[in-house]
């Protein structure tokens, strides 16, 4: 993703997540900060689809719609903001790839929350979910079907 694709990933999210929108200087922010983890699919008529990924403490959710600041000195554990494809890019492997792609890059656990009855898809890549009594009030803003899930979790003690 580069700053030209911009206004083509604020696009697709506003297709992917109506209920959840986010300004456009959250995306811009998020690839400032973590450009070598934020991706775009290249449609023929632009941008298809985004991820976008950052580092981030485990067991904790940045909140939406509004700017980090910075990012955390420990650098342990990754944030997957957003996964998003227009309808007519989805179904035929683009996700999949394009975590594939992110998970050659990323050596820690990955967490985010899923949304969108997304739940299975994150299953099948590897996602677990992860009870967390602290994240319950900060996840029940994203809607009654969120969860979080972590891929490649510590082992607890
Ligand atoms: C979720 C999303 C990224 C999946 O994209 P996609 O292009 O359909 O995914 P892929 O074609 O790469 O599918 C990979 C696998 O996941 C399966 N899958 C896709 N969506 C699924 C879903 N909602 N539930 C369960 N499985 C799903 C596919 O059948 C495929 O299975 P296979 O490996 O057995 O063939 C896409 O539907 C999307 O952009 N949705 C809107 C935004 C969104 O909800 N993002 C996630 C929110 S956290």
């Amino acid at each position: 993703m580069t700053p030209g694709d911009l206004d083509g990933v604020v696009a697709v999210a506003r297709i992917a997540f109506p209920d959840h929108p986010e300004g456009r200087a959250c995306f811009a922010e998020r690839l400032t900060l973590a450009p070598g983890s934020c991706f775009v699919l290249e449609g023929a008529q632009g941008i298809a689809g985004y991820l976008i990924a950052y580092p981030w403490p485990l067991e904790a959710i940045p909140p939406l719609d509004t700017l980090l600041g910075g990012l955390p000195d420990k650098r342990d554990s990754w944030y997957l903001h957003d996964l998003a494809l227009l309808p007519e890019a989805r179904g035929g492997g683009n996700a999949r790839a394009g975590l594939a792609l992110l998970f050659t890059k990323l050596d820690a656990p990955i967490a985010l929350v899923s949304v969108n009855e997304s739940a299975a898809f994150w299953q099948a890549q590897g996602f677990e979910p992860q009870d967390s009594p602290a994240l319950k009030a900060k996840l029940s803003s994203y809607g009654p079907d969120a969860r979080y899930m972590v891929r490649g979790a510590p082992n607890p003690g």
